[in-house]
């Protein structure tokens, strides 16, 4: 969604800043904007609506925006439409402040109201313009509310998320920051600082930095920054080395983020694994759980929660908790949870799942599972970021940073812990050694079996091209391979734009049958398994009116290709581990099918890596 980057330092702002929001478009936006303080231009301000690249052609044209201190910014539109008086940076009519946001300003309306009854006039329909409103009302220099005064004082009135830089005409050399919900990172660099809403915007530039808790403000100048929290009681923020590569967060040969880490999945799940399996002792080893072991192998209940992609890896979960560690598991769009007054009894342990960390509806269902009593455990990528920080305990994914919008490494990083999660808790209880044995030398495979299936991509992409005019598609699979299911239509339609339905393939008998006719493409997961059998029907039931069939099947198995059209194969393996190898020809399916289309798969429309509002 939205993304922030502001420097102040002694380089010239303006090409740091472009190259940090060209780092920040995987995150999905819709226009952008840059505001620059310079001691010979003053405050200069330009916004464009698309890409940031038309924003970069404008302030060639323009001239100017020459100084040391400034910020930028992405905006995926939420109040109001995609214009250039909504993007940002917003300017208040009174003290030269310049601010931009990202987040929700709740009370907005009613703090537009009084700033209007005050004389102050709008030139937008954001809640942002009216933070830069309220916080140029209450500058007050000679009477001592500063810059950094003002925004304590503004923030204090405000409900909502917000993650903001603020520079203002009157303090040139003094820049000011504050977080509340959606995350802030101060990049410290030799005599410079760079803020960014997210990491790969400050890697180039330095790899020491410390993230803002919620309601913490920093004052920052080229000597050095001040944190306060908005009721001005001061803290100290501890400065860490960011865990990111700069290779991680380029194409490196690939030409598509999505194809790069589609391909990285050997080496994301080998780094998932790497430590966490102790074949000798025949356990799990997780280091972030173990101080509740106790509690965990207790638990009356499990709730699984996330969006997306990550609640198609939660679907895998719920099977998993139930067969592996034999708890009651349920799994429900995190949306949902937090508004239907769920009941939450003793010994619940909630799992929040999620690549960014930061997805709203994730975040306010973790916290209402946490308010009626539940444990918490996150299953995060991003370290630090918020659900790593709210919940009590958890497991990171260590798949390295997802740039691509369509979630690919994250998903098996996703379904991978959920495995070593059932496993660190079925040993404890019910699982017997040799079943844990099993599963564990079946995990440890997964990276060489996944190479196995990458290396047939040009017969997968020859498969696609067969298929990828049709417009409608189904996706069907049983089992733990109903929600790799769904996960293969969703990952089709948001980079194709293609209709494509995932679900249960015995639901299809009850409704969905009614789609079918020449040639409509039907993928099945027909792996051999518990309903091997049961899949053959439904396919013949597809066959049987005129729909053409692409089998995901068991190297080995002959049998299908007498009802299916086409059959790729994936290397053979236990039941609960095979969405791992099934999922693969999916996402690569869903790749080739964008760019046959023509489509540009790392910036797919209206499309945003990480939702942070609800
Ligand atoms: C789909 C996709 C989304 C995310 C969802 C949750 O490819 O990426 O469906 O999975 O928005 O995001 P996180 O995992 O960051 O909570």
């Amino acid at each position: 969604m939205c993304g922030i980057v502001a420097y102040i330092g002694a380089k010239k702002a303006r090409p740091l800043l472009i190259e940090g929001l060209k780092r920040l478009e995987y995150r999905g936006y819709d226009s952008a904007g840059i505001g620059i303080l310079s001691d010979e231009f003053g405050l200069e301000v330009a916004k464009s609506v698309g890409r940031v690249s038309h924003l970069e052609n404008r302030l060639k044209e323009l001239g100017g925006f020459d100084g040391s201190i400034g910020l930028a910014h992405t905006r995926w539109a939420t109040h109001g439409g995609v214009t250039e008086a909504n993007a940002h940076p917003h300017r208040d009519d009174k003290a030269g402040i310049c601010l931009v946001h990202n987040g929700i300003i709740e009370n907005h309306s009613a703090l537009r109201k009084y700033l209007m009854e005050r004389g102050h006039t709008f030139h937008s329909e954001t809640d942002t313009e009216v933070l830069a409103m309220l916080i140029g009302e209450l500058y007050d220099p000679e009477n001592g509310t500063d810059l950094e005064a003002a925004v304590q004082t503004a923030l204090r009135e405000v409900k909502g998320a917000y993650a903001i830089a603020v520079i203002c005409e009157n303090e040139p050399g003094v820049m000011v920051c504050a977080r509340k919900g959606s995350p802030l990172l101060v990049g410290v660099g030799n005599e410079e600082f760079i803020v960014a809403s997210d990491a790969s915007a400050i890697v180039a530039h330095t790899t020491q930095a410390f993230m803002l808790d919620d309601y913490n403000v920093v004052k920052i100048t080229r000597e050095g920054f001040r944190t306060s929290t908005v009721d001005n009681v001061e803290i100290m923020p501890k400065v860490t080395e960011l865990e990111y590569e700069l290779e991680q967060i380029e194409l490196g040969g690939f030409s598509h983020f999505m194809q790069k880490e589609i391909f990285e999945q050997p080496a994301s799940l080998r780094t998932t694994l790497g430590g966490r399996i102790d074949h000798n002792e025949g356990k799990v080893v997780l280091g972030g759980l173990a101080q509740f072991a106790k509690e965990l192998v207790k638990a009356k209940r499990i709730i699984l929660t996330g969006q997306g992609t990550a609640l198609h890896a939660s679907m895998i979960g719920e099977y998993l908790m139930e067969d592996i560690a034999k708890i009651p598991t349920e799994c429900e769009y995190a949306s949902e949870f937090r508004y239907r007054n769920p009941i939450v009894e003793d010994g619940t342990v909630v799992i929040a799942v999620s690549q960014s960390g930061e997805t709203a509806d994730t975040i306010a269902a973790l916290r209402e599972a946490k308010d009626k009593g539940a444990l918490s455990v996150g299953v995060v990528n991003v370290v630090g970021s918020s659900i790593a920080r709210e919940t009590d305990m958890g497991v990171y994914l260590r798949v390295g940073p997802e740039i691509g919008v369509a979630s690919t490494k994250a998903f098996t990083g996703q379904v991978t812990v959920l495995t070593l999660i059932a496993l660190f808790m079925g040993r404890r209880r019910v699982t017997s050694p040799e079943r844990c044995a099993r599963i564990m030398n079946a995990l440890d495979a997964v990276p060489d079996k996944i190479e196995q299936i990458l290396a047939t991509n040009d017969e997968i992409r020859r498969i696609t091209e067969r298929y990828v005019e049709r417009n409608n598609w189904l996706f069907l699979g049983r089992g733990y391979n109903y929600p790799t299911a769904m996960e293969g239509a969703l990952k089709l339609k948001e980079i194709s734009y293609i209709h494509a339905e995932g679900m249960p393939a015995a639901e299809m008998k009850h409704g969905p049958i009614a789609l079918i006719d020449e040639g409509m493409p039907a993928v099945f997961i027909a792996n051999k398994g518990s309903q091997y059998d049961k899949v053959i029907s439904n396919i013949e039931e597809v066959r049987s009116r005129g729909g053409h069939v692409i089998a995901i099947a068991t190297e080995g198995d002959e049998e299908i290709r007498s009802v299916a059209e086409e059959v790729i194969y994936v290397p053979g393996c236990p039941e609960p581990i095979s969405p791992l190898l099934t999922v693969v020809p999916l996402q690569l399916m869903a790749y080739h099918a964008a760019v046959l289309r023509g489509h540009d798969v790392d910036k797919p429309r209206n499309l945003a890596k990480s939702v942070t509002v609800e």
